[in-house]
């Protein structure tokens, strides 16, 4: 059986990835897709578990360096027993954050050394890279202010926006630095529209 297509949604707190990646699944589903939709930090019950410790608590709870060895932990049991397996039978894999959010959150936003980061994803991930990243783009006050008007205030959306400023500057130098991979979709939009701009990268990208 051929290798199913990884897709990774990425962008700051309240970009619409939850949002998106629902619909994304559907419209796939609906085609006659296998789809399985997953997230980070998390996404297998050990990734799950230690994802209660990097989203709860106080801001600095932990360093950047600590943050990603934690976040890297959390991936390599995901990717182990959630991404690979479904890969391996064909299946679509949408995941809601993966090792681009490292980068950001630890990387442009904390001070976790990329040479460290740039280690773990060749290491860890041992190729178990997405074929396409969706990284949703807004700014971080647009985004903030929807995901408190959400509600559930957790641990990263806390950090402030200077955090959030250096966020988005990280995953617009991701897309500059890998645009075979990377498509910045507006997020600053309606849902709907952000929606159709998905759905059209996909289907370029992937041949749909
Ligand atoms: N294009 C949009 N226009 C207006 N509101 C939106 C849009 N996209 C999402 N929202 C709303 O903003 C809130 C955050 O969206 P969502 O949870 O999908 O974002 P997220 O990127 O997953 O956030 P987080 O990083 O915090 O998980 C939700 O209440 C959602 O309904
Ligand atoms: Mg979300």
């Amino acid at each position: 059986m051929t290798q199913g297509s990884f897709i990774s949604f990425e962008g700051g707190e309240g970009a619409g990835k939850s949002t998106q990646i629902r619909r994304l699944a559907e419209r796939l589903q609906t085609a006659g897709h296998d789809v399985v939709v997953t997230r980070e930090p998390g996404g297998s019950s050990g990734a799950e578990a230690i994802r209660e410790l990097l989203v709860n608590g106080e801001a600095d709870r932990w360093s950047p360096v600590t943050e990603t060895l934690l976040m890297y932990a959390a991936r390599r049991d995901h990717v182990e027993r959630v991404i690979r397996p479904a890969l391996a039978e064909g299946k679509f894999v949408l995941c809601d954050r993966f090792a681009d959010s490292t980068r950001a959150y630890q990387g442009a936003g904390g001070d976790a050394p990329a040479s460290l980061i740039a280690a773990l994803e060749d290491h860890v991930l041992a190729g178990t890279v997405p074929g396409l990243t969706l990284i949703l783009d807004l700014p971080a006050e647009v985004g903030l202010a929807r995901a408190e008007a959400r509600g559930g205030a957790a641990r990263f959306e806390s950090k402030g926006l200077p955090f959030h400023e250096r966020l988005r500057a990280g995953y617009l130098e991701i897309a500059r630095q890998e645009p075979e991979r990377c498509v910045v979709i507006g997020a600053d939009a309606a849902l709907d529209a952000v929606t159709d701009a998905i759905w059209a990268a996909v289907a370029q990208r992937l041949n749909l």
